[in-house]
């Protein structure tokens, strides 16, 4: 039941405007004339119902969401049944493994799409179809600016992948099995076969990727019904959830009740802890920024360290644990996390939730019902488990997702008795993923257990959007000597199914004058966790020396603009400490209020 009091009245919806205003009797006309021609009546268009948009992210192009265009059916039936007429429209493609050179370019431009048709369009509310990674984020960037009423709808995680009785997780067991091919262990056939076997279903990745972290944060914020997230695709409540959905977006327009009220600094504060419980991914501080930084909130890296730092893990999931979505689901999902968090007095209850309950009376009996899955807070798998905020001599802001270093690592790395959070090691740098993958495994460069990798020319303006690409596979030779991984540091970003404990999204990145473009192989890096440090050890001169010549050359050089959106992106795009949020558009706030149609 609402704890918000009804505040629309059906005269005030804006849909009025295009389709009851006498004061515009030809606006109307237009209007009405061709909605009718698909069958809605004259009835439906002008007593005053809540005209409800249903932003469709599914299509043959996007898998992980394609079971919208079923599921938005209950969505309708929803949305009918509650007193609205459902107006289902598409969405630009996001599809994380295909979109060349990269999805991040949907983001902003599915942002921008949206942001326009919520405007322009005769919508008092509406639902956003979620799923594939930036999905999430693009509709709820363009519903907080907009600011109608607007609710997310997950379409789920895929079943659990299997081979015999092992848990197979979409995404991540394609990095370990491009491992065992570069090694030898398996051919490329059965490479593609179990890749295929990893992905059962319908529905987007069932590890802790971006994809299901993005959704788990859209709950945590309050813009999904309560245990809404990780319901898997297939099941049957998650049409159930459709239909309650389609519901709860009429009653939230009567009730006003806008993404401003529920995304306030106290939701962003609440994301980031819920984030580290979850070992979620290296992309949502990214994600979780610019959608902030849409709604007015100034969120940093800083703040990811001081409030998410150390907070313990508690989902037992791929990568950072042993489990899929179905165990994650079926322990309690989201609510099991919040609940847990809310009793270690680590979250703020009161934040509101698109029922418009507060977040503590959403998950007030939502104890775990599986502690391996969803482990009780004083018994986590990781002490912690957050994002740390690295600086130093050659970037401002980088990221380590720590819930990720294994054991191995930190023997390899971290196990000096003197000093044991840090370590240091000589540097081999790439230029991009193609220079990577075309000398990785040149014996010349000397990559040993102990090599830093370094990739540059990755972040949002040098690889246009920011590639995923930073957690680099050492050389074959060293993988068949049993050297799983290497410490990789970069400007670009990793795939959130990625159990890499790589140093990422080093701001500013090199083609906009940030230190990793004056680095060369053979340089010493020293990294010290314990004081959140990354330094390049030359002194002052001969770094400022490097400056020198790296701009009397021109700067760093990166690839040209392959079309016009890509120019356009670079052209205004900030750094992924920043959210990589396109300059002018975090002004726009509050879009359809300020900016009445006419
Ligand atoms: Fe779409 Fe993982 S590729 S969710
Ligand atoms: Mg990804």
């Amino acid at each position: 039941m609402s704890e918000k009091n009804d505040k629309m009245t059906a005269d005030k919806l804006r849909s009025r405007w295009w389709f009851d205003n006498p004061e515009h009797p030809g606006t109307t006309a237009l209007c009405i004339e061709r909605y009718m021609n698909y069958g809605i009546t004259l009835e439906e268009l002008t007593s005053g119902k809540p005209i409800i948009g249903i932003a469709q992210s599914g299509s043959d192009l996007t898998p992980c969401n394609r079971h919208h265009i079923e599921l938005v059916k209950r969505v309708k039936d929803g949305i009918r049944e509650a007193g609205g007429v459902p107006f289902e429209f598409p969405m630009h493609p996001i599809h994380e493994n295909v979109r060349r050179p990269t999805a991040a370019l949907d983001r902003n431009l599915a942002y921008l799409g949206l942001v326009e048709i919520l405007h322009g369009y005769p919508l008092d509310g509406v639902v956003l179809t979620t799923g594939c990674d930036k999905t999430t984020p693009a509709c709820l960037m363009a519903a907080v600016t907009v600011n109608i009423p607007a609710i997310v709808l997950s379409g789920g995680p895929m079943l659990n992948g299997w081979r015999g009785s092992e848990r197979v997780g979409s995404g991540t067991i394609i990095w370990e099995l491009r491992k065992r091919l570069a090694a030898g262990d398996i051919n490329y056939d059965e490479f593609l076969s179990r890749t295929a076997n990893s992905a059962p279903s319908i529905g987007h990745c069932n590890t802790m990727g971006t994809a299901s972290t993005m959704n788990s944060m859209a709950e945590a914020l309050g813009m999904s019904l309560p245990g809404s997230a990780m319901i898997p695709a297939p099941y049957k409540e998650r049409a159930a959830v459709a239909y309650e959905t389609g519901q709860r977006s009429v009653a939230m327009v009567w009730e006003d009740l806008r993404p401003s009220d529920i995304l306030t600094r106290a939701a962003f504060e609440n994301a980031i802890v819920v984030c580290s419980a979850l070992g979620g991914s290296s992309n949502a501080p990214v994600h979780i920024n610019a959608i902030a930084r849409h709604s007015g909130v100034e969120l940093s890296n800083d703040d990811w360290q001081r409030l998410g730092h150390e907070i313990p893990l508690l989902a037992n999931i791929i990568p950072a644990g042993a489990y899929l979505s179905e165990e994650f689901y079926r322990a309690g999902g989201v609510p099991a996390i919040l609940y847990e968090l809310l009793k270690a007095e680590r979250l703020n209850g009161e934040t509101l939730t698109v029922n418009g309950r507060s977040i503590a009376a959403n998950v007030e009996h939502s104890e775990t019902c599986d502690p391996e899955v969803i482990r009780r807070y004083d018994n986590p798998l990781v002490k912690h488990a957050g994002f740390l905020n690295l600086k130093g001599n050659l970037f401002e802001s980088a990221l380590m997702k720590t819930s990720v270093i294994s054991r191995e690592f930190r023997q390899r790395f971290l196990s000096d008795p003197d000093s044991p959070d840090a370590f240091e090691g000589k540097v081999v740098v790439f230029d991009g993923s193609e220079d990577y993958h075309a000398r990785i495994d040149d014996s010349a460069l000397g990559i040993d257990a102990h090599t830093i990798l370094v990739m540059r020319g990755a972040g949002p303006v040098g690889h246009p959007g920011g590639a995923e690409v930073v957690n680099m596979q050492p050389p074959e030779a060293l993988i068949r000597a049993g050297v799983e991984s290497l410490p990789c540091l970069g400007d670009g970003r990793q795939s959130g199914t990625s159990g890499s404990p790589s140093i990422l999204n080093a701001s500013p990145e090199a083609a906009i004058g940030g230190g990793l473009a004056l680095l060369e192989t053979g340089d010493c890096l020293r990294v010290d966790l314990k004081n959140g440090e990354v330094r390049l050890l030359i002194d002052d001169t001969e770094l400022e020396a490097r400056r020198q010549r790296l701009k009397a050359a021109g700067g760093y050089q990166y690839p040209a603009h392959q079309t016009p959106w890509q120019e356009i992106q670079r052209s205004l795009i900030e750094p992924l400490d920043r959210g990589m949020t396109l300059d002018m558009a975090t002004k726009y706030r509050d879009v359809a209020r300020r900016s009445p149609p006419r």
